[in-house]
């Protein structure tokens, strides 16, 4: 069965990103794949160091040991994909995403590319300004990771402020819906 990763960049466990994201994954189950939420939002995550001996010792893994981005390097090599979902924090993605798409990212390109030919799609939730630049940082990793993103009829994106606003922009989440097909669709191509 084919397995799409679902990251939560909120702090928020039951907030709007997390909400979007289910949308998603609801889509991709009944479609017949199976999904994975993990919260990276409010956890310990340390940002990358720039030391660059994954690239010297190139054992699929980052030297900083004492949180869980390894665990998470080993469970994206799994997977079929993963979809990256952050609210909008001052204009850009959460401190958290960064650190993560820094490090998974480097390793990954450390050791041949492990993400190569695997689906990637950001996820943004914003109150009003900064989805795009966090739309594209997010697609800026994948696009240098060899992957493959999905669009839908609508860029990823839904507005809101407080937790379940998003269901107000009925646009936004017809887009979510459509990418959770998109993404289904497309793992039965690859
Ligand atoms: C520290 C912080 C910075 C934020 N910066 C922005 C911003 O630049 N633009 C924006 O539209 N919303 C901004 N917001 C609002 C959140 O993006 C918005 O409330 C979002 O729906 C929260 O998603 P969540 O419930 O998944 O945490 C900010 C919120 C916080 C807490």
């Amino acid at each position: 069965m084919k397995k799409i990763l679902a990251f939560n960049g909120s702090p928020h466990t039951n907030g709007n990103t997390s909400l979007a994201l289910k949308v998603v994954t609801d889509e991709l189950n009944r479609n017949g794949v199976c999904t994975e939420t993990i919260q990276l939002g409010g956890k310990y995550i340390r940002p990358c160091l720039g030391c660059r001996k994954c690239f010297e010792l190139k054992n699929k893994s980052c030297i900083i040991k004492d949180d869980k981005i390894n665990e998470l390097i080993l469970k994206m090599d799994k997977s079929d994909g993963f979809i990256i979902g952050s609210p909008v924090f001052t204009s850009n993605v959460t401190a958290a995403v960064k650190a993560f798409m820094d490090r998974t990212n480097f390793v990954a390109k450390a050791n041949g590319f492990m993400f190569k030919g695997k689906i990637g799609a950001p996820i943004i939730v914003a109150t009003k300004t900064g989805a795009n630049f966090a739309y594209s940082a997010i697609n800026f990793m994948f696009g240098i990771s060899d992957m493959i993103t999905v669009g839908s009829t609508y860029w990823n994106c839904a507005f809101g402020k407080m937790p379940g606003d998003i269901f107000n922009d009925k646009e936004g989440i017809e887009g979510f819906v459509r990418l959770g097909n998109n993404i289904a669709e497309l793992l039965q191509k690859i």
